[in-house]
């Protein structure tokens, strides 16, 4: 079937994959327990072909650009697939075209306008510009790879916040050594950013500096900022680490409360696993 005898079969723009992969994670971080109300929120950097399987759907007339706070030039153009600012994950699959819209970004860089969905006067998330800074670090960190940028309010990683040390290394080992294979899924461990106000362009810039060198990064008292090339992989390093989290606090509540284990995954185990596994392993945390 050519390209031309698919598009003919899409009734609507809800019928496309990347949508449909879009509408499923909030619907799976929904059943997650990781978004109460409107928490969280989901970006999606769209390939070429799927904007222009996209454009019949667009509006004819845009929305006015809005200035972002932030400057991303490398992604200059781009089209991004949001949740909508107070939107609830758990509605987004019942309902796109009110939850979640498609912006384009303008020639500098700097400012977006909505050209499909939110409907009603509706706003891309609040986090737009962490989502943003994290998309054009990350697609130069990974050579264009990265399209997803994921923040779901992780209660486990939540809970880590308040009683591990703010580093990326305290949370990084303390992660690696909950569960054998997370060492495999996140070998360049997670960032930290310290309590800040959420939704502007001081906490973009903080995120973004870390996601640099890692694809995860935890808000303290706050939540998780994951970045991958899919809808799965994303979804899959998010619950990695959130289980990893949920498995540390249990495991320590359980142990009085003591980090003193009787047992654990020691660092020649982490490194051996990374190499079998043939991934290169962060060394500052071994
Ligand atoms: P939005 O509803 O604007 O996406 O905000 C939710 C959130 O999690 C803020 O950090
Ligand atoms: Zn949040």
């Amino acid at each position: 079937m050519s390209d031309n005898d698919e598009r003919e079969f899409i009734m609507a723009i809800e019928d496309l994959g990347f949508v449909q992969g879009f509408c499923r994670l909030c619907t799976d971080g929904w059943l997650q327990g990781w978004h109460e109300r409107n928490g969280g929120n989901l970006t999606y950097r769209m390939t070429d072909e799927e904007v222009e399987a996209a454009r019949p759907f667009f509006a004819s007339e845009p929305r006015p650009w809005v200035e972002m706070g932030v400057a991303g030039e490398n992604l200059a153009g781009a089209y991004f697939l949001s949740t909508g600012s107070g939107k609830y994950m758990r509605n987004v699959a019942e309902d796109p075209a009110h939850n979640i819209g498609i912006v384009e970004i303008n020639e500098r860089g700097t400012a977006y306008r909505i050209v499909w969905g939110l409907l009603d006067g509706a706003k891309p998330t609040s986090e737009f510009p962490s989502h943003f800074m994290n998309h054009s670090v990350r697609v130069a960190a990974t050579d264009g790879a990265d399209r997803v940028i994921y923040h779901a309010h992780t209660p486990g990683i939540i809970e880590m916040s308040f009683i591990v040390p703010l580093t990326p290394r305290d949370f990084t080992r303390r992660l690696w050594q909950m569960m054998t294979e997370c060492v495999v899924v996140f070998p360049a461990g997670v960032g930290v950013v310290s309590w800040m106000v959420p939704g502007g362009p001081a906490i973009a810039e903080a995120t973004s500096k870390l996601m640099a060198t890692y694809s995860t990064a935890v808000w303290a008292h706050h939540g998780l900022f994951a970045a991958g090339p899919d809808f799965d992989t994303t979804f899959g390093l998010a619950h990695t680490v959130e289980k990893a989290a949920q498995l540390y606090v249990a495991a320590r509540a359980a142990n009085g409360g003591s980090e003193d284990w009787l047992n654990k995954i020691e660092d020649a185990g982490l490194v051996q696993t990374c190499k079998d596994f043939g991934i290169v392993i962060n060394r500052d945390f071994i």
